[in-house]
């Protein structure tokens, strides 16, 4: 009987990206995967060192394998990803049960360290970082839905002060575009509408045959693919080019995810962001200019050290004076290793959280501001899945990315249809089918 694995995903879209590669390697070795994790021979969980948070989850999680284990002694268990790179052998020491621990350039070795370990009876660490390892070979099998994930470029060279990622996935590199846009090709041909190119700096992808512009060019003309996503860019590294090729192709999103971070300018050079408040307005001006329809959704920390009440009011400004239809919002969390650990200014916990509800209380009422917009509109929505609420409903996106949810008709998913937006509560719109 063949071996069966369970691998269970934390943390950003790359790292879904890399659970769907784990499982393409072991599915070439000869492993089944399986979602019941009571019958898998192996589990999996591919980790995030992001916040202190997202650590605090896997530790829990890793409680309840060791439990399973006792039941099973046989069972591997092996902790993938970033909290793998960043913890290492401490890990060991804290959970002697886990036998595998491989950081996100060293799957390949996967397979074989599997096959070794049921003979070497020892835990197995592999932390290397790459400089090159971009799995350019490799196309995932992956999880149904209507968006396939691409990863077009690993690792992050930006250093922001806060951020453990430079750590956890070393060096960026860049796809082939050549391998990019086959495997967008298969994506189209296994029936999906939408991708999604991926990036811990999207738009700094280069390579010797074209950047991040070029690229979406060629992406864009893959026939039968309908939607072209990408994220996270750098607003450092928007630029015209980009915006009009944005503008040219009908089935690139016009939607741009970016990250302002905070509003204060003595904020963002302690966090190395490499913009001031004033170059992103004019950027996010820029954009508006090129593409006026475009949404904007970005990414703010509240509390990074040293913050005053002064800066954090800055923050709420840039976030009033902008609009952003949606927001992601977190609290600082230290991060041993980085720069910003190291500040001696640390912001008291009580007011981080203050600042977050305040910050999320005024973020509500621009994101329905925002995208009341759309209400009288038509706007085109990929149908994704049944909505959350009734089963006579379905839920999808506009090119915007914003959720619309409407009465089921003869749609399945998949498929674009034309809605007619009738009205907007929270961050969700609500229309019913014209076409
Ligand atoms: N590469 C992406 C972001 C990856 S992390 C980019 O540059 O946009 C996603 C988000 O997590 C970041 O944008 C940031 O807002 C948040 N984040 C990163 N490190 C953090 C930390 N130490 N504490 C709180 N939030 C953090
Ligand atoms: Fe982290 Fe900054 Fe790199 Fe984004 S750009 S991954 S926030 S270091
Ligand atoms: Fe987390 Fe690693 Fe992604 S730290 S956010 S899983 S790159």
């Amino acid at each position: 009987m063949k071996q069966k694995f369970y691998i269970e995903t934390y943390g950003c879209q790359m790292n879904v990206y890399d659970s769907e590669l784990v499982a393409t390697l072991l599915n070439k070795s000869g492993y089944e995967k399986t979602d019941n994790m009571s019958e898998a021979d192996a589990i999996f969980l591919n980790t995030c060192a992001i916040r202190e948070k997202a650590e605090d989850t896997v530790h829990n999680r890793l409680d309840n394998f060791q439990y399973l284990k006792k039941q099973k002694p046989d069972m591997l268990i092996g902790l993938l990803g970033c909290m793998a790179q960043h913890l290492k052998d401490d890990l060991f020491e804290q959970k002697p049960f886990v036998d595998i621990i491989l950081g996100p350039d060293s799957y390949r070795k996967l397979p074989e360290i599997i096959r070794n370990r049921r003979q070497l009876e020892d835990h197995v660490v592999d932390t290397t970082l790459s400089r090159y390892e971009v799995y350019e070979d490799l196309f995932p099998v992956r999880a149904s839905g209507v968006n396939a994930w691409i990863s077009i470029s690993r690792g992050c060279d930006k250093f922001c002060t806060f951020c453990i990622v430079p750590f956890t996935r070393g060096r960026e590199r860049s796809r082939s575009l050549q391998s990019i846009v086959t495997e967008a090709r298969k994506a189209v041909a296994e029936g999906y509408p939408e991708i999604t190119l991926l990036g811990q700096n999207v738009n700094s992808y280069r390579t010797e045959t074209g950047d991040f512009s070029e690229l979406l060019e060629a992406v864009a003309a893959v026939p039968g693919l309908e939607r072209i996503r990408y994220t996270s860019p750098h607003p450092q590294d928007v630029d015209d080019r980009l915006l009009q090729v944005m503008g040219e192709h009908a089935n690139i999103c016009k939607h741009i995810h970016l990250p302002l971070q905070a509003g204060a300018d003595r904020i963002l050079k302690r966090m190395n962001r490499t913009y001031t408040r004033s170059h992103f307005l004019h950027l996010v001006e820029r954009i508006r200019q090129i593409l006026p329809e475009c949404s904007l959704s970005t990414d703010i920390i509240v509390g990074f050290p040293g913050e005053t009440e002064k800066e954090f009011l800055e923050t709420l400004e840039v976030v009033s004076e902008v609009g952003f239809d949606s927001a992601f919002m977190f609290k600082y969390s230290m991060r041993p290793g980085t720069k910003a650990a190291e500040y001696s200014d640390q912001v008291d916990e009580a007011v981080k959280q203050e600042r977050l509800e305040r910050l999320i209380r005024l973020q509500k009422t621009m994101s329905l501001e925002r995208i009341r917009r759309h209400i009288g509109t038509r706007q085109k929505v990929l149908v994704e899945k049944e909505s959350k609420k009734s089963d006579r409903q379905w839920a999808g996106r506009t090119d915007g990315n914003t959720w619309v949810v409407w009465d089921k008709t003869t749609e399945t998913p998949r498929q674009i249809v034309t809605l007619e937006i009738t009205d907007a509560k929270g961050i969700t719109l609500f229309g019913k089918r014209i076409d």
